[in-house]
């Protein structure tokens, strides 16, 4: 080995030791940050149903082993790299073709690999669920969830009901782009394929609320396409079903009766539905239920009146690109749109 070479090993090898350092450090250091910004985002390691327990308890387990690894790499790096440092009279060990070493070297992380393949696919074999049959379908739209129940003679969009302790099973599909069904703290996703039908199955253990995501790039507002993931008791999620089934309610308010009148006059019903009456659009979400639904625009928005009116007002200054119009009516008549709207419980 040359002189030259010689030196420039040495301490390009300190300044190697020094950036991996650096680098596994601030790897670790964003992981805790990410960790602690989860507050008001679904947390994975909060989980609320079946596969999310298995994928928590699979996540520990490959952490863990990863730990090891790293903490045992980072000392034995630290250990070679100033036990052996250069000094002036002597010459490093020569291994090349030590057939032992390579042996170990190799072993070790194949051993490593198959005990991570191994509970992997233990973890998916769990979370693997016979077919019940699917209680409903969730149809991916740019940028909305529908959600059908065809037994029940309903659709809805962008919240949905479950009853905890009982399998869900899920199609999914979608009617323009790839999209991706999660609802993280239930755990696992799948993707919605257009001309495919899909399906996840689990079983919601903790009643709550849980944020639903669509977790596929699909273009301008794939961060603006959520849905709320109810988890009820079974007797609540009946009397949901049997509520969602009935047609839309009769306006009682006068804004509310005038605003009940005025939809049926404008192009809504090109592309929305409101069963009970003239409407049946299928392009946009059903709005037959829309008062009792937490959110608007796909969870976008709280489904507050004034929220109502800023969206039917602008629909572009919230959600650009989404395919709803702005309804151009005088002030008047949108708080009486908003008024029908908001009692169709
Ligand atoms: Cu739909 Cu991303």
């Amino acid at each position: 080995m040359s002189r030259k070479y010689d030196e420039g090993f040495h301490s390009g090898a300190w300044r190697g030791f020094a950036r991996c350092v650096l680098i596994l450090g601030g790897v670790a250091v964003a992981a805790l940050l990410l960790a602690g910004c989860a507050g008001g985002q679904p947390d994975i390691f909060r989980p609320g149903g079946s596969a999310g327990h298995e994928i928590k308890t699979l996540s520990y387990q490959i952490f863990g082993i990863l730990a090891v690894v790293l903490v045992t790499v980072w000392v034995l790096l630290a250990f070679v790299v100033i036990k052996y440092r250069r000094r002036p009279e002597s010459e490093a060990a020569q291994t090349h073709g030590n057939l032992t070493i390579e042996i170990v070297w190799t072993l070790i992380p194949a051993i490593i690999v198959t005990v991570l393949l191994v509970l992997t696919v233990r973890t998916t074999e769990q979370i693997a669920m016979p077919d019940p049959g699917a209680q409903f379908t969730a149809v991916g739209h740019q940028w909305w969830w529908e959600f059908d129940f065809p037994e029940q003679g309903f659709k809805t969009a962008n919240e949905v009901y479950v009853a905890a302790g009982r399998t869900t099973s899920i199609d999914v599909k979608s009617v323009d782009v790839i999209h991706s069904f999660w609802v993280p703290q239930m755990g696992g996703k799948v993707d919605m394929i257009p001309g495919r039908v899909n399906h996840i199955r689990f079983v919601p253990l903790t009643r709550g609320k849980y944020l639903g995501e669509c977790s596929e790039f699909c273009g301008a507002q794939h961060g603006k396409m959520r849905f709320l993931f109810v988890v009820v008791s079974p007797e609540e999620y009946s009397a949901w079903v049997h509520d969602q089934a009935k047609p839309a309610a009769q306006p009682t308010g006068a804004a509310a009766i005038a605003g009940g009148k005025l939809i049926q006059m404008i192009a809504c019903g090109g592309c929305h539905a409101i069963r009970g009456t003239p409407m049946k659009g299928t392009f946009g979400p059903d709005l037959t239920h829309f008062g009792s639904r937490s959110g608007i625009a796909a969870y976008t928005l709280t489904n507050t009146p004034q929220n109502l009116l800023a969206w039917l007002k602008d629909p572009q200054a919230i959600k650009p690109e989404s395919t709803m119009p702005t309804t151009p009516l005088p002030l008047r008549e949108q708080q009486q749109l908003v008024a029908y709207l908001e009692e169709l419980k």
